[in-house]
């Protein structure tokens, strides 16, 4: 039976491809795309966000993505793998609204790359094509396992679509020629791309949907019957970390004012007392939420968050004073 050897994540945000003397590139097409109302975001950004844009942060930001991309590409080299199954987001590149499935598997053969198209404005589109490796122009599929998980996904009664051809002029959407532009240049590993909606409503997979069809996979993959060895990768957004600090400093201002209100005068305090009890509940939902973020980082890649999780309300924690 074939044997899963490895699994990996990756961004594929254009940042990991342009370098960050360019990346204001990307400023200049948030200030002119017209799906976006920069001033309004701008008067919304977090106070002290302008600290983290310096020339500086960007290129040691810079530095650790590429140094990241580096150990994935080691990492993927090392498990030795004969196929790669990778799981992506289709951003209207195969799919459009007139036929939107929200998972598919593209089991034709032959994988084209196509270095240029005509997507994206010029200027970052540029940027980010030169930090791609040369391509070449097709690589191979592996569709006896693509036809395998077609139809092991059906018989775990997964609706799974299927397409033999893309769209010449764009060919293999960009969550997956990642790997050959990015990750691992030069690479001549046969692809199965498995085509997820992400993100165009109403039919988005739920996370819940897209754990079991995960696990459905490993299952298909687990009983083909072959010797080859094969290798995971995810490629699209990975870490959406909520912060709730915001919540918890709301929490804490309004117990302080409630607590106002009953020493004021008794006869508020039941009131206070039921207030208190909802912005607890609802400081609670913060933190739940966190730990699902912090849950799906562990899961995608497997160790905790490093950094400390900044808290907004320190009321909880005893203060003492050392002599
Ligand atoms: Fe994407």
């Amino acid at each position: 039976m074939a044997e899963i050897v490895i699994g990996i994540g990756t961004s594929h945000s254009p940042q990991l491809s342009i370098r960050a003397k360019d990346w204001d590139h990307l400023l200049k097409k948030d200030q002119t795309d017209p799906r976006l109302d920069y001033q309004g975001l701008l008067a919304k950004a977090k106070p002290g966000l302008a600290a983290e844009l310096t020339t500086e942060k960007f290129h040691q930001r810079d530095e650790a993505c590429l140094k990241a991309i580096k150990t994935l590409g080691e990492a993927l080299q090392k498990a030795n793998a004969d196929v790669v199954v990778v799981f992506g987001d289709d951003q209207q590149e195969q799919f459009h609204d007139d036929n939107m499935p929200m998972f598919a598997i593209y089991h034709g053969k032959g994988l084209p790359v196509v270095k240029h198209n005509n997507l994206r404005p010029a200027a970052w589109k540029n940027a980010e094509e030169q930090g791609w490796a040369d391509t070449a122009p097709e690589y191979e599929t592996a569709s006896d396992l693509a036809n395998h998980l077609i139809l092991s996904l059906t018989d775990a009664e997964f609706d799974i679509a299927r397409c033999n051809k893309l769209r010449a002029e764009i060919g293999v959407g960009h969550a997956f020629s990642f790997l050959y532009r990015r990750i691992l240049p030069g690479t001549k590993l046969p692809m199965v791309p498995v085509m997820v909606n992400t993100y165009y409503p109403p039919n988005q997979p739920t996370p819940k949907r897209c754990y079991a069809f995960g696990q459905a996979v490993r299952r298909a993959i687990e009983s083909w019957k072959s010797d080859k060895r094969v290798a995971l990768m995810a490629s699209g957004g990975l870490s959406h970390v909520v912060i709730d600090e915001e919540i918890d400093a709301m929490c804490t201002s309004l117990f302080r004012e409630l607590l106002t209100y009953m020493m004021e005068d008794p006869r508020n305090i039941t009131f206070c007392i039921h207030l208190m009890f909802c912005a607890k509940n609802i400081e609670r939902m913060g933190d739940h939420a966190t730990n699902i973020a912090e849950t799906v980082h562990y899961m995608v890649e497997g160790k905790p968050i490093a950094e400390t999780r900044p808290k907004g309300d320190t009321t909880a924690f005893a203060k003492t004073a050392l002599s």
